[in-house]
């Protein structure tokens, strides 16, 4: 894929495009010949983001383009990324070349951006437009970009896929698909056989779906190198299951499987960069189904670290995939696991769907994605797993009940949920997200997307440096 990002020997006739933030306005008009600067000026352009002026020749064609990109609200990163995401559609077809060579950080998240402003969902409906293409900045690192907005691609588009087209069997398929891509062993554990192999879990919250829940276990890269574990939460679709969602609530719940989709994605970035890290990946994937076979409220299930699970809630389901899938993880022992969930509402009600939430028990970890976020303009905060609300998960007649009658920090009990499934040395990272754009904005249109997998990528990437 090329996302419109074309090698200057291609294009010996781009179109110059002038970036042009607040900061910089008046210098800019003072630099430029008097009829572009009348031009300008007489249009009253401001530099806001997203304002475009063209530029034309005697012959009437396009010259040159001056495009605004406001001023920095967060960070330079934040800034650099989406400044020109919205001019892939705005601009005429053609191709374009930035008129200044930016720096390697600057280019690399502006070619990134240019990219993403080229994604549309067209399974179903082509988009009538045609997108406009930019010559690569020099500077720019295109292994980077190309990996990060295949990445972005694929989630995105597992993820807008209505679960009529893309059920367990798919979804396995298409993570198997991109593991095998990359020369990674795969394995699948699905139906009964996860019974057999003890994810009790996975199979109990899967059965009553017609496509059979199952497990993607992916293996890639050398034993010696230090051990990476990404856990993806793959519900096809959450109705709810008995304790049915309301219809506003299930309406969107194709994305449920975005946890799958980005860990994927993650992936599919580490392997294609050929980290020198031994990689593994768990996808426990089901269907929240309703049927004769469904788990109830009340049942209680065994899961694979012993621990029986009362369940007070059919839709608290995520947790209890992930039981299984963290408790296989742990066992190894990695030097990093990561886990990413679609996996309660309250986290939205908490930070809204563009921060997602992120659980540790290890500060220095913390304080190393935090700042590959802000470094990689990939935004996510850190919520607590405040310790004294784990006793609201005791059951009376199991070990644990799945849900807490409290309706307070229900994101927080659902990290304390995981965390009995991982031992406290394991360098452990809970990410609940949205996992979708509720509105569109520059590069990141309503629908599916992958947060976070950037700034986890980077932390990844100083592990493999480090050795
Ligand atoms: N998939 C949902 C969480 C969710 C809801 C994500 C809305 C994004 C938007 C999850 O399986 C769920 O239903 N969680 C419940 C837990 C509750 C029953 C304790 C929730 O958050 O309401
Ligand atoms: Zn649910
Ligand atoms: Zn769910």
């Amino acid at each position: 894929m090329t996302f419109n990002l074309v090698d200057p020997a291609d294009a010996p006739k781009a179109i110059p495009l002038r970036l042009v933030g607040k900061a910089q306005l008046e210098a800019v008009l003072a630099s430029l010949p008097a009829r572009e600067r009348a031009i300008l000026q007489a249009s009253g352009f401001d530099a806001a983001a997203g304002s475009v002026r063209l530029m034309h020749g005697e012959d009437g064609a396009v010259s040159a383009v001056v495009a605004g990109i406001g001023a920095s609200i967060l960070s330079q990163a934040e800034h650099d990324l989406w400044a020109i995401a919205s001019l892939p559609t705005a601009l005429p077809q053609g191709v374009y070349r930035l008129a200044d060579e930016p720096s390697a950080d600057t280019a690399t998240l502006l070619a990134l951006g240019w990219a993403l402003g080229t994604y549309a969902f067209e399974t179903f409906k082509k988009q009538a437009r045609r997108n406009a293409s930019l010559v690569w900045p020099e500077h720019a690192d295109r292994g980077r970009v190309v990996r990060e907005a295949e990445a972005l691609t694929l989630a995105r588009d597992l993820i807008n896929t209505p679960a009529n087209l893309l059920g367990p069997v798919a979804l396995a398929e298409k993570a198997k698909a991109m593991a095998e891509q990359h020369g990674a062993n795969v394995t699948v554990t699905v139906g009964n056989a996860l019974l057999e192999q003890n994810y009790p879990l996975v199979y109990h919250v899967g059965r009553a779906a017609v496509e059979e829940p199952r497990l993607v276990d992916i293996r890639w890269g050398e034993e010696s190198h230090p051990r990476v574990t990404l856990v993806g939460k793959g519900v096809i679709f959450d109705t709810g299951g008995l304790d049915l969602k309301p219809p506003a609530s299930m309406k969107i719940m194709k994305k449920d499987m975005g946890g799958a989709a980005a860990i994927t994605a993650l992936a599919h970035m580490v392997m294609a960069a050929k980290l020198p890290v031994r990689l593994r990946v768990l996808l426990p994937i089901v269907e929240n189904a309703i049927s004769h076979e469904a788990f109830r409220p009340l049942d209680v299930l065994p899961s694979r670290n012993g621990m029986t699970i009362e369940i007070g809630n059919t839709d608290a389901e995520g947790r209890l995939i992930l039981a299984d899938a963290l408790t296989e993880a742990d066992s190894e022992k990695p030097a990093l696991l990561i886990n990413m969930a679609t996996l309660t509402g309250n986290a939205r009600v908490a930070f809204g769907p563009e921060l997602p939430t992120l659980f540790t028990r290890h500060d220095d970890l913390a304080a190393e994605i935090a700042r590959h976020s802000v470094e990689r303009a990939d935004p996510l905060w850190r919520m607590p797993l405040w310790p004294h609300y784990r006793k609201q998960l005791d059951s009376k007649v199991a070990h644990m009940n799945n849900v807490s009658d409290s309706a307070f920090a229900g994101a927080i009990i659902a990290g304390l949920f995981l965390a009995e499934f991982v031992s406290d040395e394991t360098r452990w990272a809970h990410l609940d997200m949205s996992g979708w754009n509720f509105g569109s904005r520059p590069g990141r249109p309503e629908g599916g997307d992958a947060q976070a997998i950037r700034a986890l990528y980077g932390v990844i990437e100083d592990m493999a440096a480090k050795g």
